[in-house]
């Protein structure tokens, strides 16, 4: 039984070392061939001032469709090899290298699943690739409002109970999202969540753009392939080392039709994929298996450490840790993200951003109101890592430590929806004030950080506390997106 065991476990390392699309490219290159087709800047000799810059190898790998090279939209050679070995590491029935990030992942997800006014179960700070797919297919949302924890002003990952109920109401859903987990951390009971939704025999559909390195270490928050979810986008390129635009498509289990996935995926996707992208993704899978938990566990122990540091010797700031586990929206956290809330400084998260950056070199990967999130990856290092702390120290040293209390967030309620979000889209509009905008339909969405919720999505009627809510963010220097003003000031609504 043992040696069986073995047997097993010593074929898959060996199918794991293999990297068939990456030898694929190298192969080309190694033969010299002589290329009369596209890309037209040949091995990079057709741009010579970027190509020694980024460096020729990249260049002789950006390559095309050929029988050597495979064709991501009917891959049967080493693209097909690359995505079967990509399914196994990650437990997926089957894989799909992306190169347009994990939003046409998403897009494929709601358009292999939901049929035009279908209803479609969704947590309200959703990503803005999930109210795109819902233009792309037609889709009838029904929002789920995730709690907001009001110190750190920041929205959580929607619990199984909200699930549960929201299914209760609206039993005839097709789908549902989860994010796994938030882009700030935060993991949702997933397990649970898959197994209310399989009493209703509907897909559940993971977003995991911050969640590609979750299955490879035990401490960190179940995957969705894991919890036995049906579909995943993950984006490989932030978390695992992949490059950027280089996601992947997982799908498993029996409500999810391969062939259609397929489909759908060919109806947006690129039939030009780069390769170097592709390539990417084929050596990050490799070295994940091998050395996933082991790069995982540094990454783990130096945001630790850090996080430490932050809470026990820096007065006025402080990253969430354990102590939010069990909060209502989060079942389980990432320790790799740093929230850094540095309200008590009497700062705003922008304000901290803009000094790491210009009085430090340091560029954090988001901030808010009232916090800057700064991602620790399997590629950094204590000396990296000691740097973004002494400099916080030094920039906390020198403001007042203010005795700050939690400030409720009374988010506006849901506005109701009039038009579905694909109608409001395609209907005849016109941009008016925001502020003249109360009662009317809207046709774009309007996003503020915090809580990183839409305040309004196009097809919902616009109210007078998300116009006064609007003005009290704006007020407060928080940023306001969505609209195809810069500003925000102009809204468009169906005419
Ligand atoms: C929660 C979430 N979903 C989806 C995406 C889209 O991923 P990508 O940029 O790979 O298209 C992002 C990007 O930041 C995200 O934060």
């Amino acid at each position: 039984m043992r040696n069986k065991r073995d047997s097993a476990h010593i074929a898959l390392e060996r199918r794991q070392s293999r990297t068939p699309l990456f030898d694929a490219l190298r192969n080309y290159v190694r033969e010299g061939t002589l290329s009369f087709h596209v890309p037209g800047h040949k091995h990079g000799k057709g741009l010579p001032e970027f190509t020694r810059f980024v460096g020729k190898n990249v260049m002789n790998i950006d390559l095309t469709i050929m029988p050597d090279l495979d064709s991501i939209y009917k891959p049967h050679g080493p693209i097909k090899a690359a995505q079967d070995l990509a399914a196994e590491a990650f437990g997926a029935d089957y894989a799909h290298f992306l190169s347009n990030g994990t939003t046409s992942g998403i897009h494929c997800m709601l358009m292999s699943t939901l049929r035009p006014g279908d209803k479609f179960i969704v947590p309200r700070n959703a990503h803005k690739s999930v109210i795109s797919a819902m233009i792309l297919t037609g889709a009838e949302p029904v929002y789920i409002q995730p709690y907001v924890d009001n110190y750190l002003g920041v929205a959580m990952a929607i619990t199984a109970d909200e699930v549960r109920q929201a299914l209760r109401q609206q039993p005839d859903a097709k789908a549902i999202l989860v994010i796994n987990t938030t882009f700030y951390g935060m993991a949702p009971e997933l397990e649970r969540i898959v197994e209310i939704a399989e009493d209703y025999e509907i897909p559940v559909l993971v977003d995991e753009a911050h969640g590609a390195h979750l299955k490879f270490h035990p401490s960190l928050p179940l995957s969705a392939m894991e919890a036995k979810a049906d579909m995943a986008a993950l984006s490989t390129h932030k978390l695992l080392g992949s490059m950027t635009q280089s996601s992947l498509l997982l799908t498993r289990g029996d409500l999810v039709d391969p062939q259609y996935t397929k489909t759908t995926l060919n109806l947006t996707q690129t039939t030009s994929p780069s390769y170097p992208l592709l390539a990417s993704l084929d050596i990050a899978r490799k070295q994940v298996f091998f050395r996933g938990q082991e790069m995982l566990t540094h990454a783990i122990n130096l945001a630790n450490w850090a996080r430490y540091e932050i809470n026990n010797s820096i007065p006025g700031l402080y990253v969430y840790g354990n102590d939010m586990v069990g909060q209502p929206g989060c079942y389980e956290y990432d320790p790799t993200k740093l929230c850094i809330n540095v309200r008590a400084l009497g700062m705003s998260g922008f304000e901290m951003e803009r000094i790491l950056r210009q009085g430090f070199h340091l560029q954090v990967d988001l901030s808010d109101l009232y916090n800057v999130l700064c991602v620790v990856s399997i590629a950094d290092t204590k000396e990296n890592v000691r740097t973004l702390v002494h400099a916080l120290s030094e920039i906390a040293r020198k403001f007042t430590v203010q005795d700050v209390r939690e400030q409720p967030i009374e988010l506006p309620p849901l506005p109701a929806l009039a038009y579905l979000p694909r109608e409001a889209f395609y209907a005849e509009t016109k941009r008016v004030p925001l502020e003249q905008a109360k009662g009317k339909i809207v046709a774009e969405m309007l996003m503020a950080y915090p809580p990183g919720i839409p305040l309004i999505c196009p097809g919902e009627i616009l109210t007078e506390e998300i116009i006064d809510y609007v003005r009290m963010l704006t007020e407060a220097d928080a940023q306001i997106y969505g609209t195809e003003d810069p500003n925000a000031e102009y809204i468009k609504i169906v005419r």
